[in-house]
């Protein structure tokens, strides 16, 4: 077989459906967030459908985000966990930003940097849940609970966009072909072995092709 027909799984259908289900569910709740939240962009509630709207399916997009959020935790969780390798590469970071992926471990199916991104959208995804369901039913919560959950809950939305926005940028323009993995499951091998060394290995280690 020619390299260039080589096709590494990298996601498979569930994976990706899940993804771009949090990916929707994402931008609809910060948009109509992003609406109630400030008068100055109070303009995007129009855009889905007016004030009155948005105010009872926010809500629900962010149960929705949070459902998602909570599959990808039952299914990436395990692959997340930091090994040594990924410990040193976090005190090594400035190495990836300035391009020197020479000086840096070899990363595994996510490298530490993804496994940070995923681990501050589970805890930012657990306090906006948390704290939207006590803004949701205020008669039911004391005051000093509904006090600290109007203050965290836009802490957390923009801790979590944030790290969208970093994120959104990596996975488009920063590294090229990451795209092609999460719309159509798979990664050519140049790709595997330049950003992902051992999950490469491994993969290559699984099969005969070479
Ligand atoms: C909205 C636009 C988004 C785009 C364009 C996007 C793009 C991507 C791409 C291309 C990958 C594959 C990276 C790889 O193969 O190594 C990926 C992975 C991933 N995405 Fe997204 N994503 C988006 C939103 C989100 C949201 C809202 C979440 C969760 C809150 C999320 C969580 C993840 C995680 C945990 C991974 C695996 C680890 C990583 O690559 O960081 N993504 N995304």
């Amino acid at each position: 077989m020619m390299k260039s027909e080589i096709r590494i799984p990298r996601f498979d259908a569930y994976e990706r459906v899940m993804h771009w289900m949090a990916a929707l569910s994402f931008l609809y709740a910060t948009l109509t967030g992003l609406a109630v939240w400030s008068p100055k962009l109070y303009w995007l509630a129009g855009v889905f459908g007016g004030g009155f709207v948005i105010r009872g399916t926010h809500p629900w997009s962010g149960v929705i985000f949070s459902a998602v959020i909570g599959w990808m935790f039952a299914r990436w969780a395990k692959t997340m966990g930091l090994d040594s390798d990924d410990k040193v590469w976090l005190t090594k970071m400035d190495k990836y930003i300035t391009h020197q992926h020479g000086a840096l471990p070899e990363s595994g199916r996510f490298n530490a940097g993804q496994k940070m991104l995923f681990w501050s959208q589970v805890v930012t995804a657990l306090l906006l849940f948390a704290s939207g369901i006590v803004m949701w039913f205020p008669e039911w919560m004391p005051r000093s609970l509904r006090l600290i959950a109007i203050a965290m809950h836009p802490l957390a939305a923009i801790g979590s966009i944030s790290g969208i926005i970093v994120h959104i940028y990596m996975g488009t323009a920063a590294v090229p072909h990451s795209m092609r993995a999460m719309l159509r499951g798979w990664v050519v091998p140049e790709w595997a072995r330049f950003h992902h060394p051992k999950w490469y290995r491994q993969w290559r280690d699984s099969t005969n092709i070479r």
